[in-house]
């Protein structure tokens, strides 16, 4: 069974699957090198979710959903180490809830056939990324929709086909508004301390023949006083029932300056990333990383003497600074009440 998929279009295929190897392009290296990894166990999946080869909430649950395939066929007839492997897998990340929803649709298929059954899990893997894409398109289309012709957009992370299945979330809905001559002006934002921004995102735009400009989050207020930018639009890693957002570190401060400039708050992604029985953000648990990734933007192999980082990942922007969500179900406008998805 081979992933490869023509509804993609353009969009670039940063997971591959071949029935027993999942092959991810490794992302801590790019925009430097095109390198691949093919992996065949576990471990190896947990650890490139964990270490970032493959990250972006709907990427890290197809590559969830095919891991599992992998845990299968090596565990044979141990249903019981495939549920540890399960549940070393579903830590990998604690922040990005497609991560555990992948996890849970891998355990619904086993335990109603209560048997190990790799090419049944293969089918469930493949349909995971199936909708994934589809869900890309949705949004894409749906979320375009709503950028008026002639507008500039400021995008934070990496949202494209690296951190999904398809075309994207956020960026599947920039790409397709530049197509549609509604977007002019394209910024990104470099995302620091990994850059998912001025690495991933400058190299899908450049990929698909986007101009774009890349700034340091610093310069976010005075683009949005020059009046270039009337969208934000992001991803999610985890939308709570009440429309509070967890994303990347920096999106709570870029809807509080948009909402002081005038400019408007887009969050787009799929319903694999709400979840509907976390009434508020609040009870979201937000990713710390290791301060050596402060230190390697800035230059440094490693933590000065002396010297002290606080590093969280992720961050939660209320549901009230959020202007629109946009699901494959829709746009959604506030208040929000996603408890019954
Ligand atoms: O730490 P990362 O790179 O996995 O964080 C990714 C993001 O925050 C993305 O903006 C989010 O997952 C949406 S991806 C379509």
């Amino acid at each position: 069974m081979h992933t490869s998929f023509e509804e993609i279009r353009d969009g670039f295929q940063a997971l591959r699957f071949d029935g027993t190897a999942l092959g991810l392009i490794d992302q801590r290296l790019l925009p430097a090198e095109e390198r691949w990894l093919r992996l065949t166990d576990i471990d190896g999946v947990i650890t490139a979710i964990a270490d970032l080869v493959v990250r972006g909430a709907p990427a890290i649950g197809v590559a969830a959903a095919y891991g599992a395939v992998i845990a299968a066929r090596s565990r044979g007839n141990d249903l019981a180490g495939w549920q540890r492997d399960m549940q070393r897998l579903a830590q990998a990340r604690p922040t990005a809830v497609n991560l555990v929803w992948a996890v849970e649709r891998m355990r619904a298929v086993v335990s109603e056939s209560g048997c190990l059954e790799p090419e049944r899990l293969a089918a469930e893997a493949l349909a995971i990324h199936r909708a994934d894409i589809a869900a890309n398109l949705a949004m894409a289309r749906a979320g375009s929709e709503w950028i008026e012709p002639g507008s500039g957009v400021l995008t934070h992370c990496n949202t494209g086909s690296l951190a999904t299945g398809g075309i994207g979330t956020a960026l599947g809905i920039v790409i397709e508004g530049v197509r549609a001559g509604r977007v002019e002006r394209v910024y990104a934002d470099e995302t620091r301390p990994w850059l998912q921004g001025s690495r991933l995102t400058a190299w899908e735009l450049a990929r698909a023949g986007v101009d774009f400009q890349v700034i340091v989050e610093g310069a976010a207020a005075a683009l949005m006083a020059s009046g270039a930018v009337q969208w934000v639009i992001t991803g999610a890693d985890r939308i709570a029932a009440n429309g509070d957002v967890a994303n990347k570190i920096g999106t709570y401060a870029l809807a509080v300056l948009a909402r002081y400039h005038g400019v408007q708050m887009m969050v787009a992604a799929p319903s694999s990333t709400l979840d509907p029985a976390m009434a508020s953000g609040q009870g979201i648990a937000i990713e710390q990383r290791d301060s050596a990734e402060i230190w390697r933007a800035a230059g440094l192999e490693a933590q000065p003497p002396g010297f002290a980082a606080w590093n969280p990942v992720f961050d939660l922007t209320p549901a009230e600074l959020v202007d629109c969500i946009v699901t494959e179900r829709g746009v959604f406008r506030p208040p929000y009440d996603f408890s019954q998805f």
